[in-house]
């Protein structure tokens, strides 16, 4: 296998972590999850990893937010749309290292730090959903 070739492993493997309670979809709907999505990929596009992503941060932004109400306990949106999430998979065009990996949850607990306000998140499970988030995005990882 040539140099390109060879993706970094997380050691961690797979991650084992909850999958985020169904109760936030419940509450927040579908509009919120989409608003605080498009919050978050506004967030990203002033980022120091916006090179990474497509010019229409909008756009990117609901294609994401169809995978996040799924896995917040709604219909399986993206799975409708696109297929199988395969998300390591999905994300090996882009090299993501642990800089990347950090900016990308900063972006996120931007969003996050009035998401109960802004989007009727349901505070009570913000902190299984960041350890969701810290977990998951360790998978992300291809890159040493
Ligand atoms: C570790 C840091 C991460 C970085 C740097 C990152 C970066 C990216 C990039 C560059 C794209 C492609 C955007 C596009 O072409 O539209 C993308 C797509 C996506 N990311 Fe991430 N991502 C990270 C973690 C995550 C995590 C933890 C999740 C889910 C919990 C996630 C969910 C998604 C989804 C649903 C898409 C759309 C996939 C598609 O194009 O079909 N990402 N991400």
């Amino acid at each position: 296998m040539s140099e390109e070739q060879q993706f970094y492993v997380p050691p961690g493997g797979p991650p084992r972590v909850n999958a985020p309670s169904p109760e936030i979809y419940a509450v927040m709907g579908e509009k919120n999850i989409f608003a605080m999505l498009a919050d978050f990929y506004a967030q990203l596009e002033t980022s120091s990893i916006r090179g990474m992503f497509p010019r229409d941060m909008l756009r990117a932004s609901r294609k994401s937010a169809a995978f996040f109400v799924g896995l917040l306990g709604g219909p399986p949106l993206y799975h409708q749309k696109y297929g199988s999430p395969m998300m390591r998979a999905r994300h090996m065009p882009f090299p993501i290292d642990e800089v990347a990996r950090q900016v990308w949850l900063d972006c996120f607990e931007a969003v996050l730090a009035d998401a109960p306000e802004k989007y009727s998140f349901p505070p009570e499970h913000l902190p299984q959903f960041r350890q969701f988030l810290v977990a998951f995005s360790g998978w992300m990882v291809n890159k040493a």
